[in-house]
């Protein structure tokens, strides 16, 4: 079962010692070169406990993962393969959240921040299906529909890998009676996966979304620690 965690990041700053402590030297490297405490303890947080989750689903020592980034740097599991559960890590504001199954995933989780409202500055990466739902909500309601688009496109291609390297105006994700669901991507390159899409309820302030393969499946989603 896909399994979705919440790591309230302030939350945590009190339990720094045990993060860090966690971190492959090299990761301690990178954390001492961010220039913003906020940046670092994102990072510090986010790795400690994506190892963390990971150990405990394969059941194995932390230290024994190895992780290695694909073309367009999505991260995945190097050791432990055939049983290497797939995975993906998103951040915003107060939250990090990582997403782990046994199938590809991909996870975004975006503020809703006030000047999503206007609009005009977004447009150009919304399909025209999109900006149409976003263009239809009330004034008081257009920056959470601008999330609620956005954290599913992105979800899909966290989840393809590619990130932002994909144009995002040719993916047209449309929610209907029964959910989200990608209408089409014009992106070459042929891709016969089909995409399962789930929002999810972190947090009212915040839209997240998890892009899953394969059939439907159930998502638990749950609050660090475990
Ligand atoms: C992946 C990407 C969409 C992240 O977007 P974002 O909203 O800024 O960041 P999020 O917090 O949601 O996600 C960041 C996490 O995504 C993961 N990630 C990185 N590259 C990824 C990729 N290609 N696919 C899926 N996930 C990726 C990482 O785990 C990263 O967190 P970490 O560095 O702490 O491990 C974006 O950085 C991207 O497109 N990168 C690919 C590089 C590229 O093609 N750049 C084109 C420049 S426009």
């Amino acid at each position: 079962m896909p399994e979705v965690w919440a790591v309230d990041v302030p939350a945590e700053i009190a339990r720094m010692a045990e993060h860090v402590a966690r971190l492959t030297a090299d990761e301690t490297r990178r954390a001492a070169r961010f220039h913003h405490d906020a940046d670092r303890h994102h990072f510090v947080i986010g790795r400690s406990t994506r190892r963390t989750l990971l150990a405990r689903r394969l059941d194995v020592d932390p230290a024994t993962l190895v992780f290695v980034e694909g073309r367009h740097g999505k991260p995945q599991l190097g050791s432990h393969a055939g049983s290497a559960p797939r995975f993906n890590s998103s951040h915003s504001g107060r939250w990090v959240l990582h997403a782990l199954a046994e199938v590809e995933v991909g996870v975004d989780v975006e503020e809703i921040r006030p000047d999503f409202a206007r609009l005009d500055d977004f447009l150009w990466v919304l399909a025209p299906e999109e900006r149409a739902v976003v263009q239809a909500a009330t004034p008081a309601l257009r920056a959470a529909a601008l999330a609620t688009v956005w954290v599913r496109k992105e979800a899909y291609v966290k989840a393809l890998g590619e990130g932002l390297s994909r144009s995002l105006p040719d993916i047209a994700i449309v929610a209907d009676e029964h959910g989200p669901a990608l209408a089409y991507d014009h992106n070459p390159g042929k891709n016969e996966t089909i995409w399962r899409f789930m929002d999810l309820e972190i947090d009212r302030a915040y839209k997240s979304c998890l892009a899953h393969a394969g059939p439907p499946l159930e998502v638990s989603v749950r609050t660090w620690p475990p």
